[in-house]
Formats: C-alpha cells, structure tokens, sequence
C-alpha cells in the first residue's frame, strides 16, 4: 500500500521506520500474520499511477503488483520483497506494535482523522491507526 504517515529514527539504539496503518488495511492483516516490511521509496522519475493503485485499491481484491506493473526484488535479510520500480529500499522487522488509544488524540485531529470513533469499520479512513515499530535490518538501493 502507499503509506504517507510515518517517520525515521531510532530507538532503543537500533535505527528504525514507524509506520501508521489504519486497522482496516489488508496491508494490517499482512503484517500482523509475518511481522516484516519494506519501505520503497522512489528515485527520480517515477510513474503516478503506481500511488494511485498502491494507494486507492485493495490488494484484498486487486492484484496491486500486475496492475501498477511492478517488479518485485526478493528481500535481503526478511521474507518481503522490494520494489525495482521503487528503488530505495528499507528491509524492516516489527519490534514493537501499538494500537492508538483514539482517546489521546487531540480534538481536531481526532474529529478529522477519526470521526467515528471509536467504531472500527472496514476500508475507512476513519479507523484508528496501528503504529508499527520496525527495525531497519537493511537498506540498498535496487538497480
Ligand atoms: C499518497 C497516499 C498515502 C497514504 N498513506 C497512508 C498511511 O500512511 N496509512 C494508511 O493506513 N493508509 C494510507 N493510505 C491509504 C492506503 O494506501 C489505501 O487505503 C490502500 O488502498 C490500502 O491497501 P490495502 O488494503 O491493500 O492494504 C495512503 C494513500 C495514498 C494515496
């Protein structure tokens, strides 16, 4: 999936990427069943319709990867693949999840980015986001 919320950083001495995914994401149910992920990233020119697919469609019922005409990569160090398409590449292993407690979230955020809380419904953009920690155990830039 496009994913545009998350950071780089580091914690507890390990360089690391946090990604927010919104709990009724199939990318969720991915990454909850096999704890890895990649972060791809483009280099230059890229073609558009690569966010609109990864970012519009499920890939519950789309096959993301024919349809954007993507080349997957196997990974290096964790069992995802990366993206030739997407070339810079971060391998990631989840050392920590956490559920947001839509509670804590400041009122205008939460009206905007959660405005049926505390519902979870399915394929929104209104559920609660999941923040998942991942260690960077590799990076590369594919060619
Ligand atoms: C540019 C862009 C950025 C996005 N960023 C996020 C994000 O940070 N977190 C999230 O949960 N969904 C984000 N989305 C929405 C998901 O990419 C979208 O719902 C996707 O279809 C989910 O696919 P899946 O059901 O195969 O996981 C973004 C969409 C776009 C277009």
């Amino acid at each position: 999936m496009a994913i545009e919320w998350g950071t780089l950083g580091n914690l507890w001495a390990r360089p690391v990427f946090t990604a927010f995914v919104r709990n009724s994401r199939f990318t969720r149910e991915m990454i909850d069943r096999n704890p890895e992920f990649t972060i791809n990233i483009p280099a230059g020119e890229y073609d558009r319709k690569i966010f609109k697919i990864c970012g519009g469609k499920s890939g519950r019922d789309t096959d993301k990867v024919r349809e954007a005409g993507l080349t997957l990569a196997p990974g290096r160090k964790i069992g995802v693949p990366g993206i030739l398409e997407l070339p810079v590449t971060l391998e990631c292993k989840v050392i920590y999840r956490q559920e947001q407690d839509v509670s804590l979230i400041p009122d205008d955020e939460r009206k905007r980015y959660y405005p049926h809380n505390p519902g979870r419904s399915h394929d929104t953009d209104e559920d609660e986001h999941i923040m998942y920690i991942g260690e960077i155990v590799d990076s590369y830039i594919l060619s």
